[in-house]
């Protein structure tokens, strides 16, 4: 079974070329950490890499999967991770770098990890202005995702004092470069393949200015925020019925694991490719073994239960 993750002593550092260096190494290992931007601090991991996602989750003790904001250092790296029309590109052109986070069509070859989006065929990607951020992703070369730096039920750290009091003791790094200038999370505008705009999250970026561009806007948007499978999904299963694909995890064999060892950070890195694989394959319905309830197991859970319902 997992083990509890080792507590971490956790350092501050000043913003300047030793801390981006110690950063993007610790990324580079697969783990998570703080960095300020020019709304809030964000708890920044490689995009690419799933366990990497999932301990974001584990140290943010985040107890659902919701699709995460991936940052990247500009527009050439954003068109290679998501579908662009002449509207998101105009939007691109005037908004970035900057606070505006732009939902856009997942590409297949994207490279992202599917716990990043959980599971859903958009993605949100946002260039920000900050120069730590714009070093951070210089140095790891790959897109990070990276939600507020606070522990699930917390307010948005907008200083390294404020992501310290949250995540002291869960993660390795805070980059420290000051307050942040803006303080408030970014908006967010969902594109359609139509030009159709949609405000998910009211932000810094002022909508007068974007109501302006090509396309209309309907605020706030009703999207599907939520990857679901198609098929009736069974919870708790030991054993699989005729007709069911069965997910398995540690003891519980299935036509596919999540983790055959019973890790649930490995689980985590899994569930979604999981989930779509089962759909995909022949049988009709989809049972999925027994998850322990603790640590990034409850925001399993938490989405498993919601996926049979
Ligand atoms: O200012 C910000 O945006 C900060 C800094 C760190 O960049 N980041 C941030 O990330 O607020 P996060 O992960 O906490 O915000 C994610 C928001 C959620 O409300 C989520 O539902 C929405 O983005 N979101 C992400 N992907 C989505 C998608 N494919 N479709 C709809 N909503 C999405
Ligand atoms: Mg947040």
């Amino acid at each position: 079974m997992e083990t509890e993750r080792p507590p971490f002593e956790t350092l501050v550092q000043p913003f300047g070329a030793e801390a981006i260096v110690a950063a993007a190494a610790l990324i580079a290992q697969g783990q998570c950490v703080a960095v300020p931007t020019e709304t809030v601090y964000g708890l920044a991991a490689d995009a690419t890499d799933g366990k990497a996602v999932a301990g974001i989750y584990a140290a943010k003790g985040r107890p659902s999967f919701n699709p995460l904001i991936v940052h990247v250092p500009d527009v050439a790296a954003a068109e290679r991770i998501a579908e662009f029309n002449d509207v998101a590109r105009g939007l691109a052109a005037r908004y970035w770098p900057g606070p505006l986070t732009l939902v856009l069509p997942l590409r297949a070859e994207s490279g992202v990890a599917s716990l990043v989006t959980a599971g859903l065929p958009t993605i949100a990607l946002r260039v920000p202005a900050h120069p730590a951020m714009q070093a951070l992703l210089a140095a790891c070369g790959k897109p990070l995702a990276a939600p507020s730096a606070n522990a699930s039920g917390s307010i948005s750290p907008t200083s390294a004092a404020h992501a310290l009091k949250s995540l002291g003791g869960r993660i390795p790094l805070i980059i420290d470069a000051g307050p942040t200038s803006v303080g408030l999370e970014s908006t967010i505008i969902a594109v359609a393949a139509d030009g159709a705009l949609r405000l998910l999250r009211p932000g810094p970026v002022d909508l007068g200015i974007a109501l302006a561009m090509p396309g209309t806007i309907e605020a706030p948007g009703q999207l599907a925020s939520h990857y679901a499978p198609a098929k009736p999904l069974r919870l708790n299963a030991t054993s699989a019925e005729h007709d069911e694909w069965l997910i398995g995890f540690g003891a519980v064999r299935g036509d596919d694991t999540l983790s055959a060892g019973g890790d649930l950070t490995e689980a985590a890195a899994n569930l979604f490719n999981a989930l779509h694989e089962a759909d995909a394959s022949a049988r009709p319905c989809i049972a999925i073994a027994p998850i322990p309830e603790t640590g990034v197991g409850v925001a399993i859970n938490d989405r498993l239960k919601r996926a049979a319902a």
